[in-house]
């Protein structure tokens, strides 16, 4: 079981909420970094803060929430050592942890239903980093924010 830090603006509020509720159902340890409610807020603030929650080692992964999931996930890549993938499909969400080592999971409400963000968030979670050939590359990624 890992340590899961999540955000959301307003936008991404219900959706956060509801993937925290089934994080902690799975058996994860959630850290809830907000919103706390669906008054409007800017979405740099809660990406920010989950990339400073994992890069920082206070969790070990991040799910973060915005209305396309776009827009937070450019702010948590700016935080050094994180690497933040907006997903709208389980595709996309097992892919990102197998060849990118993906530590941070963007998801946009108003663009998917919940269902398929809970698939999207378990087959991230269930899938593993193949390392090989992607070692080198994701060192390049991680080299550019230094
Ligand atoms: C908020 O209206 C919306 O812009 C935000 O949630 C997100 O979609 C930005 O990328």
């Amino acid at each position: 079981m890992s340590s899961i830090a999540v955000s959301s603006d307003h936008a991404g509020f219900a959706l956060k909420q509801h993937l925290a509720d089934v994080l902690r159902d799975l058996g994860h340890e959630v850290l809830d970094l907000g919103a706390h409610s669906a008054d409007r807020v800017d979405y740099p603030d809660f990406g920010e803060a989950v990339g400073r929650a994992v890069a920082g080692g206070d969790a070990d992964l991040g799910v973060c929430v915005c209305g396309s999931g776009l827009g937070i996930a450019m702010a948590a890549n700016k935080v050094p050592g994180v690497r933040a993938a907006p997903v709208h499909d389980v595709t996309s969400a097992r892919l990102t942890r197998q060849h990118n080592d993906c530590n941070v999971l963007c998801l946009g409400e108003r663009l998917i239903g919940a269902a398929v963000a809970v698939d999207a968030v378990r087959a991230w979670l269930d899938a593993e980093f193949e390392g090989g050939r992607h070692e080198g590359r994701v060192a390049k990624l991680d080299a550019l924010g230094e």
